[in-house]
């Protein structure tokens, strides 16, 4: 038989396409079960105050309704508790719907209409009068900026901001040149094509299986289990497909807490689903003002970097991303200082949004190397050349790799940056003005910070399944656990299925923060050198020097020849895994071209060239999906997005793709991605490293470069809507 190709690293199509594309992937809202009841969310139409009483009489009235949640009639449940905390949450207290008479923000759940349809649910819903006296409220980040403050830290998976190095400012008073700006960035919604939504199935002796949409079915039941004192056993959550989360689906949300109360109450199977002009109401990538401040000598070498961020966080919580971590890591730089300050806000607290921080944070310091490049009367790339560095200087450690000078040079080449006239307004096409403009991204590239899991088991008839209870978010999990498997077991891939987004099957904390590949991905090739190792032992009865030098194909043998029927093998990665002493991210050089019709003001991005240094590429063509989705969300925080508030009514008035602006396709041109060679043995067992988000990091300030470059006119606002621009 000939011999089977590797498969890691080669464009293998998505597993699990043919299921999505057929609709036999199944989503959270998409379960049928038996006797299901329709929950439907009564928001709160004032920002800050007290309930003082409902009317519920029409609404309960109305054909269909069984029951009207509120925070009066609501079941107690240990999450309502003082000591309640949520494990993975930022600190401070989780907001927890119907938990009293308290509005901490414009629509905020005030009851929960339950019927035994949606329509009558929703209907009814628009029935249910809510008094309220109100008090003054405070949602705009300009104002509270004064009462920001430096947050407690926080949580698994936030780096802290880094301590100061040197003294930036003696550095900055002696530097020749200095440049200094104020940027701001606009709140962001999540808007992923498939709604966040839970199909509660509530089953017999008081167990229930409930469909989420969420990051972490594990978290999710570990959550369910604590905030309404289930057995563990008695809870499973399950989300094999789901329609993009970006972040959104990283903690338990609304809808799965109020489909399990309301299930729980009447033992009953509940589906709840958010509609989309209520999707304001679960989180918002915080917006941001930052002050970068850069000094530098004659030929552009930074003598001193500062950057401060005050950034918007909830009244109840201090959410926090790491939007400075990384500022004092791409530049050679003596002297920096980094501050990282929040302001509360009458809001539902912030959540992470692809690339968390970093998007934010390096919009601040490329669109502030754009502005010193101009200072010194240099080419932006040759700035970027003067100030490389090797090493985490403010560590003062190695990086297990970094191939951005490869990325710089490659992604140059390959836009014809060389060709660029350097002054502001020197190119343009007709009436279009075209601009070049470029920035660096850099993004975390560790091993996720909680142990996971997976599980291989081979069975006589040569098949081997992959289990692992982390989700496939749409990144292509399910297609590299397979091909990592395959070749480990020297399997065809179609021999190989993988099983996802069960809390079921073997812990695996959560897809997110581009470390699920790595960390899934090094477990599965753990399991299977488990595996292996078990089968040789069966067969010869001692361990294997290497388990690799089995002829091909003999592992099946192995197996009979045992006389089983199947073997499995479970392994689990920590971040003890990945080699230690040295600092680990993922880089960027992201090129980008606008064309501005300079009497309407338009832009159009219509080219952009990302070349990424991410470690092993485990799939080239789910690898540059990831790379284009992230790109075209950028292009939507450049030029679109903006979560925009009515500080009157403390409340988002985006309520609708009409009003809240994303990228069309019309919006979007070539997004070109090129993978720069990078090995890295240390970073994870299988030397990759995420690549999720690091796609998004650098498109949105090489996208206000180009702008500058085609118009002359800084824009340090984003989104660059016309009415900056003009
Ligand atoms: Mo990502 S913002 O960790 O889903």
């Amino acid at each position: 038989m000939a011999d089977e190709p590797v498969s890691t690293g080669k464009p293998l199509a998505r597993v699990d396409g043919p299921l999505k594309v057929t609709g036999g992937a199944k989503y959270a809202a998409e379960y049928d079960v038996p006797d299901l009841l329709h929950g439907v969310i009564v928001p709160s139409s004032i920002a800050k105050g007290k309930i003082t009483g409902f009317d519920t009489e029409e609404a309960i009235a109305f054909p269909g309704v069984l029951k009207i949640f509120t925070h009066q009639n609501r079941p107690w449940g240990p999450h309502f508790s003082l000591f309640f905390k949520d494990p993975m949450g930022p600190p401070g207290r989780p907001f927890r719907p119907l938990h009293n008479e308290r509005i901490h923000f414009s629509g905020q759940p005030v009851a929960l209409v339950v019927a035994d349809t949606f329509e009558a649910a929703r209907d009814a819903a628009a029935l249910v009068r809510v008094s309220y006296r109100e008090e003054a409220h405070a949602t705009d980040l300009e104002k509270e900026a004064v009462s920001a403050y430096e947050p407690p830290r926080h949580r698994i998976g936030v780096p802290p901001t880094p301590k100061p190095t040197g003294d930036a400012g003696t550095a900055m008073a002696a530097a020749p040149v200095k440049v200094e700006a104020t940027y701001r960035t606009s709140p962001e919604n999540h808007h992923p094509m498939e709604l966040l939504a839970t199909t509660v199935h509530w089953g017999a002796d008081n167990t229930i299986t409930v469909y989420d949409k969420t990051q972490s079915p594990k978290s999710v039941q570990i959550y369910l289990k604590t905030a309404f004192l289930f057995f563990r056993r008695h809870v499973r959550v399950l989300s094999p497909y789901v329609g993009g989360a970006f972040g959104l689906g990283l903690r338990p949300q609304q809808s799965v807490f109020l489909a399990v109360l309301a299930a729980k109450a009447l033992k009953r199977s509940v589906r709840i689903v958010i509609p989309r002009d209520q999707m304001y109401t679960l989180g918002y990538r915080a917006h941001a003002i930052q002050t970068v401040a850069l000094g530098a000598d004659e030929f552009g070498r930074l003598q001193a970097l500062k950057q401060d961020a005050i950034a918007a966080t909830s009244r109840n919580e201090d959410a926090q991303d790491p939007m400075l971590y990384f500022s004092g890591l791409l530049y050679r730089c003596d002297n920096v200082s980094l501050s990282y300050k929040l302001a509360k806000l009458d809001t539902v607290s912030p959540c992470d949004m692809r690339g968390p921080g970093a998007t934010t944070g390096m919009f601040a310091l490329e669109s502030a190397m754009d502005e010193l490049s101009y200072a010194t009367g240099q080419d932006p790339l040759a700035l970027r050349y003067a100030n490389y560095t090797s090493d985490d200087q403010m560590e003062h450690r190695r990086m297990s790799s970094k191939a951005l000078m490869d990325c710089y040079e490659q992604g140059a080449e390959k836009f014809g940056w060389s060709l660029r006239t350097p002054a502001p307004r020197s190119m343009r096409d007709g009436r279009e003005l075209i601009g070049w403009g470029m920035a660096t991204g850099i993004w975390d590239a560790a091993l996720s910070p909680l142990p996971a899991r997976a599980t291989v088991t081979l069975t006589a008839d040569n098949c081997l399944e992959v289990a692992t209870s982390v989700t496939d978010i749409g990144t292509g999990t399910y297609t590299i656990l397979t091909q990592l498997a395959a070749d480990a077991m020297q399997l065809p891939v179609d021999r190989v299925t993988t099983r996802l987004g069960d809390s079921s099957l073997p812990y695996n904390p959560t897809q997110g923060g581009s470390w699920t590949a790595a960390t899934a991905g090094s477990a599965v090739q753990a399991a299977c050198d488990k595996l292996k190792k078990k089968l040789l032992k069966h067969s010869t009865g001692r361990e294997p020097f290497n388990p690799d030098m089995v002829p091909r194909r003999q592992f099946v043998d192995l197996l009979k020849g045992a006389g089983k029927s199947s073997m499995k093998a479970t392994a689990t990665i920590t971040q003890l895994s990945a080699g230690r002493g040295f600092t680990s991210a993922t880089h960027s050089a992201v090129f980008a071209e606008v064309r501005i019709d300079e009497e309407l003001g338009v832009i159009r991005v219509t080219r952009i060239v990302s070349a990424i240094a991410a470690g092993r590429i485990l799939n080239p063509l789910t690898a540059q999906s990831q790379i284009r989705g992230a790109s075209v969300m950028a292009i939507g925080k450049a030029l679109h997005e903006d979560a925009a508030y009515d500080h009157n009514l403390g409340r988002c008035m985006a309520h609708s793709f009409a009003d809240y602006h994303i990228p069309s396709n019309a919006d979007i041109f070539d997004l070109d991605v090129i993978f720069v060679d990078e090995k890295d043995e240390e970073v994870s067992p299988i030397g990759a490293k995420g690549l999720g988000e690091i796609g998004s990091v650098a498109v949105a300030p090489a996208i206000a470069n180009a702008v500058f470059h085609a118009t002359g006119h800084r824009v340090r606002e984003l989104p660059i809507t016309i009415d900056r621009l003009l």
